[in-house]
């Protein structure tokens, strides 16, 4: 695991804002997946500058989001395919088509599944960007959640429900499922870059780099995997006994 520590919010959209751009210059056919939240926003930012100085062409560049809230429309404005479209993808030259968010109207875990397959018939994510739950959750694979899991509807726990009530005009209005990509499923990607900051994601970080592998923190089970690099600022790195 390639752990680096920048400064802030804005040095770690710098620095993975300017991974993405490189690997889509270097292969404009690259298989993405992408995250939501407040960690992956100074990245997005930082892509669509970046495009725009560089001349960089999505134009057949595939993305894959982690995940979505169950019952949200894509038009709702909590959504996280709303999220994704008012973040990057109205700001940079990709096909919409080539972009793809779990649809909020998923009823079944077959359904679900048909998601990977996709993902699967696409080739497989080559980076697969991840942000980090204040308990450890990736996508919104929470603590207990097998690591053989695959995409399907998942229950929130509470105080994802409560962090989370920040985005929305009162915690009653958080949905209490989603739809995510499985742990393995993000396993299965080629390499994996995962964004944390802020003090309240310190103990996750400290799990995440320093282990044991566990259930119980659902991001460990990357010390599996032999690619990925995590970009955290300053707060978040300040329990790392390295
Ligand atoms: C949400 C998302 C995750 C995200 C995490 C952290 O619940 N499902 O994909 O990484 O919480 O969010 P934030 O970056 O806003 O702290």
């Amino acid at each position: 695991m390639n752990v680096i520590t920048v400064k802030n919010d804005q040095a770690v959209g710098e620095k993975v804002g300017s991974l993405f751009v490189e690997a889509v210059a270097k292969n404009p056919n690259i298989i993405l997946g992408l995250a939501t939240g407040s960690s992956p926003i100074s990245t997005y930012q930082n892509i669509i500058k970046t495009s725009k100085d560089k001349n960089i062409d999505w134009t057949n560049v595939k993305t894959f989001n982690l995940d979505e809230y169950k019952g949200l429309e894509p038009t709702h404005k909590k959504s996280y395919r709303y999220f994704m479209n008012e973040n990057l993808f109205d700001h940079i030259n990709i096909n919409k088509e080539n972009t793809h968010v779990p649809s909020g109207a998923i009823t079944s875990n077959e359904e679900a599944a048909k998601y990977d397959a996709a993902i699967a018939a696409a080739g497989g994510i080559d980076i697969q960007l991840l942000g980090l739950g204040i308990n450890g959750h990736v996508g919104f694979n929470e603590p207990g959640t097998s690591f053989d899991s695959i995409t399907s509807i998942v229950d929130l726990t509470e105080s994802t429900i409560e962090a989370n009530s920040r985005f929305f005009q009162s915690k009653d209005e958080v949905p209490t499922q989603a739809i995510s990509m499985g742990l393995k499923s993000i396993m299965n990607a080629k390499k994996v870059i995962l964004i944390a900051m802020g003090k309240n994601k310190a103990e996750a970080v400290k799990h995440l780099v320093e282990g044991p592998v566990s259930t119980e923190w659902p991001c460990t089970t990357l010390l599996n995997h032999n690619d990925v690099t995590v970009v955290i600022d300053e707060e978040a790195a300040s329990l790392l006994t390295k």
